[in-house]
């Protein structure tokens, strides 16, 4: 679904990406991994086309979108649901209303069939009945939910979820893990691509791994690739240990 050819990228003197080459499969749930700084969404950012590459190829969906203009990566971008770290709901909305909005802006379906498509997705995320409410009087999981009914409300092909649960309880974190396990499974078309440093969430929840580290893949593969390989870093990495060969800047 998303491939990266030989990608570099360069902030002044800093080069975050170095000769990538990614690979994410289509219809699966693929976690890239990696410590803070080492480029995870800056590589998201050169899927949606926020972030220019200095050199290489990145081809999603079939088509190559290195060259795009900003009216193909408008187009282009009805492909993707994010789920950012911060659900950022509009607060003066209903969720109703929140999760109606990028069918409003994007799709000429009638009211009703909109209407009805709302109720369907916050149903998927466990939230049948709050439609009236607005997001302060939601708990951080609800507006979670709700942040995930509105990225999936206009079946993207492509769910990009940048650190989900950093920063929530365990209880929490553990839901929403679950949550995007069963709604990759429900769209079976779609794509999932999970940006995160939780290593036990991925190792539970990934069917693909990729981890970065100095602007490269160290490994990619399924959980179990992981667990078992000798790679000092990715084991170190695994591990969660300061101890090791890998350089922290
Ligand atoms: N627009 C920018 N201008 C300059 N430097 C940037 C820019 N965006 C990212 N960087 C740098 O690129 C590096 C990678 O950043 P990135 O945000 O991708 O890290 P990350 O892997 O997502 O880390 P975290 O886990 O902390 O979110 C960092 O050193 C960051 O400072
Ligand atoms: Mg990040």
């Amino acid at each position: 679904m998303i491939t990266f050819q030989d990608v570099s990228k360069s902030f002044g003197r800093h080069q975050v990406l170095d000769h990538l080459n990614l690979h994410i499969p289509k219809g699966k749930i693929t976690f890239i991994l990696g410590k803070s700084g080492e480029g995870k969404s800056v590589t998201i950012k050169h899927i949606m086309g926020l972030l220019k590459s200095d050199r290489g190829r990145i081809i999603v969906d079939g088509e190559d979108i290195t060259d795009f203009t900003r009216e193909q990566f408008t187009t282009y971008r009805r492909k993707f649901g994010m789920l950012f770290q911060h659900a950022a709901l509009f607060d003066s909305l209903t969720v109703g209303e929140n999760v109606l909005f990028p069918l409003r802006e994007h799709t000429k379906m009638s009211l009703p069939d909109m209407l009805k498509r709302v109720e369907e997705v916050l149903t998927q995320v466990g939230l049948p009945h709050i439609q009236h409410k607005f997001p302060s009087e939601l708990s951080t999981g609800e507006k979670k939910r709700v942040g995930l009914a509105r990225a999936l409300v206009a079946r993207p092909k492509v769910m990009l979820y940048d650190e989900p649960t950093t920063g929530m309880d365990p209880l929490v974190s553990e839901m929403i893990d679950e949550l995007i396990v069963k709604l990759n499974r429900e769209e079976k078309e779609m794509t999932s691509v999970v940006i995160s440093h939780d290593v036990k969430a991925a190792l539970a929840t990934a069917e693909c791994i990729v981890m970065l580290y100095k602007g490269k893949v160290a490994l990619d593969g399924p959980p179990e690739a992981f667990r078992t390989t000798d790679d000092p870093v990715v084991r170190q990495f695994f591990a969660g240990k300061v101890e090791g060969p890998m350089e922290f800047l």
